[in-house]
């Protein structure tokens, strides 16, 4: 674990000390290979969990299951995020709310990235190119831009389990992420369990009884709601006025 310590410590002063993007991941990049050219780090974390399964209840429900938080710097600008990927697992194509890393630590991992050719105008529709992929074994890395930028999808395509650990910058979108689908052309945002409770509320009220539906979200909206939040308000008020 002193290894991992001295890496974040690596991390927040290079990112401290850098302002560009393009620098910032470049930097990282070189120590994400630093730290995944060997796994023996990661064998501890693993251990402690499975040794006290309090560590594994306390891991936040983020989007994707699969997910392992490893450190969140104090200040937000970065966070290092491990991800299991079972035998064949495949992501969906994503963006992100923040630039990143994604470094193989374990056996393989393949990825495809694709670029926008719609104008992004037309609320969730979306036409993809795919541009490039690869396959990154350990100490090997790759990146993402925020946003439409940084369209990709990764994939496990060994028939043993892989581990990927990745360093997200600062976050410019906060809330949520969306996923495309290129054959049926649609992008949807995709949020934590959290708020896709109170998202799906909000749906479920205005399919029920848009006209008292429309009073419950005007209260809602008169309380403080994050940003993504509000958006889903304002898009279901929106709706229900046609
Ligand atoms: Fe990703």
């Amino acid at each position: 674990m002193v290894r991992f310590e001295a890496f974040c410590g690596k991390l927040a002063a290079m990112l401290a000390r850098e302002s560009g993007m393009m620098r910032q991941i470049e930097k990282s990049r070189e120590l994400v290979a630093e730290l995944n050219s060997s796994p023996g780090w990661f064998f501890e974390t693993l251990e402690k969990m499975v040794l006290e399964p309090a560590a594994i209840a306390r891991q936040k429900t983020g989007i994707w299951p699969n997910e392992f938080t490893l450190h969140r710097a104090p200040d937000r600008s970065f966070v290092v995020l491990a991800y299991i990927w079972d035998a064949g697992l495949a992501d969906i194509i994503h963006d992100h709310g923040s630039w990143g890393i994604i470094g193989t630590l374990v056996a393989k991992l393949g990825e495809r990235k694709y670029e926008r050719i719609d104008d992004g105008r037309r609320e969730g529709y979306c036409e993809l190119r795919e541009t490039s992929g690869g396959v990154f074994g350990p100490g090997e890395t790759t990146f993402v831009l925020p946003l439409d930028e940084g369209l990709h999808a990764m994939h496990n395509p060994t028939d043993g389990v892989a581990v990927s650990v990745n360093v997200y910058g600062k976050t410019v979108r906060p809330g949520y992420i969306r996923f495309f689908d290129p054959a049926r052309r649609t992008v949807t945002r995709t949020y934590p369990p959290q708020t896709l409770k109170e998202v799906l509320a909000v749906k479920t009220l205005a399919a029920i009884d848009p006209g008292r539906a429309e009073g419950v979200f005007r209260k809602a909206l008169g309380t403080s709601r994050p940003p993504q939040l509000r958006q889903e308000y304002e898009e279901a008020l929106r709706k229900l006025r046609g």
